[in-house]
């Protein structure tokens, strides 16, 4: 059965060659793609394949790739490889583009997700030549039937001059229906409150909008979304785990949370994906998610009748999860909604309906400053993605992450961190495998005592309790108090010594 309905676009398919050539070099290209999930497959392999060419031949070939967050290894690993990015935004976590951006050979403009669709359309972002979408199919009135994700395709399909799609017939017919669309957001000052008031609540369409005069080229493929296996909990985990689950149970004892608790946010990575199997165990039912991206744990969690619903941006699952999906489609569209990451990430919606953000962190330090993004304050690793988003405007922001790196070299609770994205005040929970500090209502002294208490490794907390009363005794303010030249010598010894050990 034909994936791409009205019969006047038929003229428009050709091959993946065909259409990279249309590419130009400077052009700014929206790809669609969120995590593994739903970003062009063959395209962006055709033009790393033309621009390797072109450099070959002595051409300069570069040009500034949007997507939603990360892509897959077609995309950001094979133009990354190509040298043929020169610009990036707003989330890499491909360890080739990564090592560019690293290196100082790729600019890399790294933003809270929600943010991103409005400054394009505010326009500071600059014009937006071709987007690069793909979808599942195409309907006989032209809309889009969405793909795994949805990311900022919305975005990209109005604001660029040229579409190119990928008609993926890997994607299950059986996405229509699951996606939400929503086309009410507006600019200042014109902004309306976004009506959603439950995580499960639909406010838009299912089908993405696409001007069919623009579409300069119709890709046909049939390729799986590549995410990476998620590795199975280790004992660190496990314990992070549950110390989160207990703390829920206090909270829901205190009245402060509901039994089936509130809608969950889980961030990317291992520990996030072990935190939500730990729930699968848990006492909580009925819950909802209203998160970014949905991982194999949130499958889990929806097979087990914990879950009731999860929306989210994406898919974000493992190779077998990802068949466990496709294989029974039609009962897991009713339970999950996938929408734009403006409204997924958007803090209007998350301070309503009071998420619980759970996070990872590189490092935090005694004060609750917390650091996503920069190791050893200046080398990039992933980026903030929406974790900023969540973190701020939750109802109960949590962090997490093994109490050490490197094998025990690293601590990941410091004096201060080399690199900020959280600031205190958006911090309230820090969870490692030693314990949980809740920092809710503490001053910076008392933050400070917690978090080096409950959460330093053994290895570390003598030396973080014995800078702590240094600092308490010399410092020129007893607010935070810091000795300026020793807070940062924890990293300046690794980068020397290979081990932050005194
Ligand atoms: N100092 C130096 N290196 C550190 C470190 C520290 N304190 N903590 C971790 N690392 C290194 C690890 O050793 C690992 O290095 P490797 O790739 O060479 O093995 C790398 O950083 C990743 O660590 P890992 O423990 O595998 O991370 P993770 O998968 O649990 O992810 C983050 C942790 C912080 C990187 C990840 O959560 C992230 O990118 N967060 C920002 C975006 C985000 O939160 N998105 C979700 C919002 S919805």
């Amino acid at each position: 059965m034909t994936r791409i309905a009205p019969p006047q676009l038929c003229s428009k398919i050709m091959t993946a060659e065909e259409a990279a050539a249309l590419i130009a070099s400077g052009d700014t290209v929206g790809m669609s793609g969120f995590t593994g999930s739903g970003y062009p497959k063959a395209v962006p392999m055709a033009l790393a394949a033309r621009i390797e060419a072109e450099h070959q031949a002595g051409r300069p070939f570069r040009t500034r790739i949007w997507t939603g967050a990360s892509t897959g290894p077609e995309l950001d690993g094979a133009l990354g490889k190509a040298d043929g990015i020169e610009f990036r935004l707003p989330y890499n976590s491909d360890p080739i583009a990564r090592e560019k951006i690293n290196r100082g050979e790729m600019d890399y403009f790294d933003m809270h997700l929600s943010q991103v669709a409005p400054m394009a359309w505010q326009g500071f972002l600059g014009p937006l030549d071709v987007a690069v979408i793909e979808v599942t199919g195409i309907r006989q009135d032209g809309s889009l039937i969405p793909s795994s994700s949805v990311g900022n395709n919305k975005t990209w399909l109005d604001r660029a001059e040229k579409v190119i799609l990928e008609v993926n017939s890997w994607q299950n017919p059986a996405l229509e229906g699951m996606h939400d669309i929503y086309y009410g957001t507006r600019l200042p000052p014109d902004r309306v409150p976004i009506p959603l008031t439950r995580a499960d609540d639909r406010i838009g369409e299912p089908w993405l909008r696409c001007d069919p005069e623009k579409i300069v080229a119709i890709v046909e493929t049939d390729a799986p979304d590549r995410n990476l296996p998620f590795t199975p909990p280790d004992e660190a985990a496990r314990a992070i785990a549950g110390h989160l689950m207990e703390f829920f149970r206090h909270e829901v004892a205190k009245g402060r949370l509901p039994a089936s608790l509130l809608p969950i946010q889980s961030g990317v990575g291992n520990i996030a994906n072990a935190v939500l199997t730990g729930l699968v165990d848990s006492p909580f039912d009925n819950m909802t998610a209203f998160t970014e991206v949905i991982q194999d744990g949130m499958l889990d969690l929806l097979d087990a009748g914990k879950l009731r619903m999860a929306s989210a941006t994406s898919f974000s699952l493992s190779p077998e999860a990802a068949a466990r999906v496709n294989a029974d489609m039609g009962r897991y569209r009713d339970r999950m909604i996938l929408r734009p990451q403006e409204i997924s990430n958007h803090p209007e919606l998350i301070r309503r309906l009071g998420c619980l953000a759970m996070n990872g962190l590189i490092e935090a330090d005694i004060y609750g400053n917390v650091n996503s993004t920069h190791i050893m304050g200046s080398r990039i690793q992933n980026g903030i993605g929406g974790s900023g988003d969540f973190a701020r405007n939750a109802y109960v922001s949590i962090f997490m992450t093994p109490s050490t790196a490197k094998g025990g070299r690293i601590s990941a609770i410091v004096p201060q961190a080399s690199h900020v994205d959280h600031i205190t005040q958006d911090v309230q929970v820090i969870v490692t495998e030693q314990g949980l500090a809740d920092l809710r209502g503490l001053s910076p002294k008392q933050r400070a005592s917690v978090i080096i208490e409950n959460c330093a490794h053994p290895d570390y907390r003598p030396h973080l309790a014995d800078y702590f009363r240094r600092a308490c005794q010399g410092s020129y303010g007893l607010q935070s108090p810091s000795l300026l030249n020793e807070a940062l010598s924890w990293h300046q010894r690794f980068i020397d010594t290979g081990s932050m050990r005194p």
